[in-house]
């Protein structure tokens, strides 16, 4: 366990409630009169922590509950119970301190403006958060070096390949400099060129910008390259956290 946490989970949970349609037009009639609420425990009572400079990959299948503890973590969601501290904030109380301490990139849906060329989108979030001119030029230029962003960020987003985008993405989420970053599938879409490419990139955002990242993927290989350690959920609780050897020594051939 990291000594000086950065990044903690004290009994996180999350309850989702739903209302299910009965099948048929009677079905859907008696929804309308009676709904059914059901309750959907996503995360169950997680704990984590992750210390300064360190890669921690959230591993699990779909629905496991990665998204949800990461919308916690980044204070979209705010938890049913428990608690969540991210550089000595409480992200869904305090919103304002949170987004200027991480950085966090949704591989399934962009931060960007969808109708803007991503360049015009970096400028807005670089005046948002007042980042001096030529710090601003400082990072465009590195993050363009290592992504290889400027053959396409004069294109509008939407237009933009997924690939591609993710990458604006992740330049986006590190212009304000944050000391923690987040990374819900951040190498989706990409072909495995550019996903080394990323891998290399976080590499350096760890090592050399002493970065703290809690990133998700499916991508086993991702992981082995990258993570040192590994939180395994399923059904929303931690079964695993620990270095990547040990999920092969207990899972042995079904991971990589
Ligand atoms: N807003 C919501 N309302 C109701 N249920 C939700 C909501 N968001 C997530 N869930 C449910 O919570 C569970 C966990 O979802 P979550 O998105 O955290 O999984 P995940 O581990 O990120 O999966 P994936 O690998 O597919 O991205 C799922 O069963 C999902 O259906
Ligand atoms: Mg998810």
């Amino acid at each position: 366990m990291p000594l000086n946490a950065v990044i903690e989970a004290r009994g996180l949970s999350k309850v989702f409630h739903t209302t299910v349609r009965r099948p048929g037009l009677g079905g859907a009639l008696r929804s309308l009169v009676s709904p059914e609420r059901v309750a959907k425990v996503a995360v169950r009572d997680v704990d984590f922590r992750v210390g300064r400079g360190e890669l921690v990959a959230l591993l699990g299948p779909n629905g496991a509950g990665k998204s949800t503890t990461i919308k916690m973590l980044t204070g979209i969601l705010t938890p049913t119970s428990g608690e969540a501290l991210v550089a000595g904030v409480v992200p869904h109380r305090d919103r304002e301190r949170n987004a200027h301490n991480i950085g966090a990139v949704f591989g399934q849906r962009t931060q960007l403006w969808w109708d803007l060329p991503a360049r015009e989108s970096f400028a807005i979030l670089r005046d948002i958060y007042g980042v001096p001119e030529d710090r601003y030029r400082e990072r465009i230029d590195e993050y363009d070096e290592l992504l290889e962003l400027s053959e396409f960020w004069d294109t509008r987003v939407r237009h933009l390949s997924l690939g591609q985008r993710v990458r604006c993405d992740l330049a986006a989420s590190l212009l304000h400099d944050p000391p923690v970053v987040f990374l819900d599938e951040p190498t989706i879409g990409m072909d495995v060129v550019v996903k080394e490419q990323v891998r290399r990139f976080l590499r350096h955002q760890v090592e050399e910008r002493e970065r703290t990242v809690l990133l998700t993927t499916h991508d086993m290989t991702e992981v082995a390259r990258l993570a040192e350690r590994v939180v395994l959920i399923n059904h929303g609780r931690i079964v695993l956290d620990g270095p990547l050897q040990e999920i092969r020594r207990r899972f042995g051939g079904t991971w990589q």
